[in-house]
């Protein structure tokens, strides 16, 4: 007897975490938090992904997903559909698609099935570099929306200086020359942007063309001593040819470049990312982070909101979410949602910001 009345009221207990774990999981978003969510890109792990990513979507506390290459299963594209259909019954949804991302550089480079199968450098290297590079673009996009992808985090705008450097071991930099690079780029973001509505995103800007082998953000702090001018004038230029070119996206690298800012590398640099890339280069499209658990902000802490927070301070828009754990989103969202109502985060900044990404959005026809 005593044993049944202690399994009832155990059951009991289970029953009631279940029901408050439900019942936590479908309370809706707070408006600040529906705020920030689109503000937040999260990412997950393995070929199944986790409830709790729908209940989010659901909630509205998301504005998209980055896919790595361990997400891929012939089910993946079915599944991108279905959380766009769960999203646009969500109270977040503001006529527009969650955006789904991934890096498709080509080459070694490359988390979905399918092209681009030149590297950067072998596209550099062509007879026909412009040409290549079109193909290059046409490939990326095919391969996105063949997995339901409308955002791809390439191309790659760094012109690198050293054979075997950070960017030229993996073939990552079209050429040791700007003016290649420039028109590398530019042809690859306007054939992947017109021939597939695929979004494109220029990065690591100012770039990352003279960070030498082993001098990898993902995994430490990083400085490049590149004198400003040098940066202007070389590194720089491919930004600039793709922002000629409409580029949607740019993404800040997470190196520190002392010419400009001692301090704060280049993407949780306010002079960086509004003095430099906005208000001097005229970037008027969306800003989104590297990874933002990446090695080399080791100097800021470990805390995920802290980072996100000073890189929205800084001028970007997006936060990219990369250890592939919902949780680590959500508790972002979350903490970017208090920021925005205590005064941490500027309030006119945050509401441009937002339509910044929703403007973004509103381009996305998959
Ligand atoms: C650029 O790379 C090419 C091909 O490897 C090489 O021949 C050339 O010397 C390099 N130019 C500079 C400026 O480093
Ligand atoms: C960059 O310059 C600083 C200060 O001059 C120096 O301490 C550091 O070693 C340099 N780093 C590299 C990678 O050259
Ligand atoms: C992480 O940073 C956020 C934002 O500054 C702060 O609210 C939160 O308390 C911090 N979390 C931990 C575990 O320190
Ligand atoms: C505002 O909220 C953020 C995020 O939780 C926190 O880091 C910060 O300390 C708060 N600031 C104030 C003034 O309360």
């Amino acid at each position: 007897m005593k044993f049944f009345t202690y399994t009832s009221a155990f059951l009991a207990l289970c029953s009631r975490l279940v029901v408050h774990g439900a019942h936590s999981q479908t309370t809706s978003a707070s408006a600040a938090q529906i705020s920030a969510g689109y503000h937040v890109i999260y990412s997950y792990s393995g070929t199944t992904p986790p409830d709790q990513l729908t209940e989010l979507i659901k909630k509205g506390a998301i504005g998209g997903i980055l896919l790595f290459g361990e997400n891929v299963s012939p089910s993946l594209p079915s599944q991108v559909t279905q959380w766009q259909s769960v999203y646009r019954s969500s109270s977040a949804y503001a006529g527009s698609p969650l955006l789904i991302m991934t890096d498709q550089e080509g080459g070694q480079v490359r988390r979905l099935p399918g092209g681009p199968s030149l590297s950067e450098k072998e596209i550099g290297a062509s007879a026909n570099p412009v040409q290549a590079a079109t193909s290059a673009g046409q490939q990326a996009a095919s391969a996105l929306r063949t997995y339901a992808n409308n955002v791809n985090l390439a191309p790659v705008g760094g012109v690198y200086r050293q054979s075997g450097n950070f960017l030229d071991q993996y073939g990552r930099s079209y050429s040791n020359q700007s003016s290649i690079t420039s028109e590398c780029i530019s042809a690859f973001i306007k054939s992947q942007q017109s021939n597939g509505d695929v979004l494109a995103t220029a990065k690591h800007f100012p770039g990352l063309g003279s960070a030498k082998a082993g001098q990898d953000t993902d995994a430490k702090p990083v400085t490049i001593n590149t004198s400003l001018d040098e940066l202007r004038s070389i590194d720089e230029k491919p930004f600039q040819s793709a922002i000629q070119a409409d580029v949607d996206l740019i993404m800040p690298s997470w190196a520190l470049y002392p010419a400009l800012d001692a301090k704060f590398p280049s993407g949780l640099s306010r002079k960086w990312v509004t003095d430099e890339l906005r208000d001097r280069l005229g970037f008027e499209g969306v800003i989104i982070t590297d990874a933002i658990e990446a090695g080399g902000l080791n100097a800021f802490g470990a805390n995920d909101s802290h980072r996100s927070i000073l890189a929205i301070q800084a001028g970007q828009d997006s936060i990219l979410v990369g250890a592939r754990n919902v949780e680590q989103g959500w508790q972002i969202v979350q903490d970017l949602a208090i920021a925005s109502i205590n005064g941490s985060i500027n309030a006119q900044e945050w509401s441009q910001s937002t339509q910044r990404i929703l403007s973004l959005r509103s381009k996305i026809t998959i």
